[in-house]
């Protein structure tokens, strides 16, 4: 199982083909699944902006197109414009929908180029489920 630090890298290195010509807001996500595999996403946007997509979904819309039936233990967010990148609103719910339970880790980079690490639970406490 790879390491957070591990992760983070991986998300950065996605981050080099983010398409953010509009925000010039680059990110890269890579998402870990308990099956053991890795999948990588980057935002990618649009002259429509609305229509933009983001790294952590194009990550786990990655895994579901690989076939991916593990559950979501963590994903690392990186982004070269800022540190501690938290998610959006949006990507919060789509980590809700595939977590494999509320201790599920969202992990960034620190100010001071370490881990910072947060739960779903703490990102989104109270969150829709079916
Ligand atoms: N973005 C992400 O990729 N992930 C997030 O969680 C927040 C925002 C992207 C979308 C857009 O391309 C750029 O960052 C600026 O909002």
């Amino acid at each position: 199982m790879r390491s957070n630090q591990e992760l983070l890298d991986m998300a950065k290195a996605a981050c080099d083909n983010a398409y953010a010509p509009y925000s010039n807001f680059f990110v890269g996500a890579c998402a870990l699944y308990d099956s053991g595999n890795t999948y990588v996403g980057c935002n990618v946007e649009n002259a429509s902006y609305g229509l933009s997509l983001c790294a952590e979904r194009n990550a786990m819309s990655n895994a579901i197109v690989a076939g991916e039936k593990g559950k979501l233990i963590k994903i690392a967010i990186y982004s070269k414009n800022q540190k501690n990148c938290m998610p959006c609103g949006a990507c919060r719910q789509w980590m809700a929908e595939f977590k494999k339970d509320k201790d599920m880790e969202i992990i960034m980079e620190s100010e001071d180029n370490k881990c910072a690490v947060f739960t779903i639970e703490q990102l989104l406490p109270y969150g829709f489920m079916l």
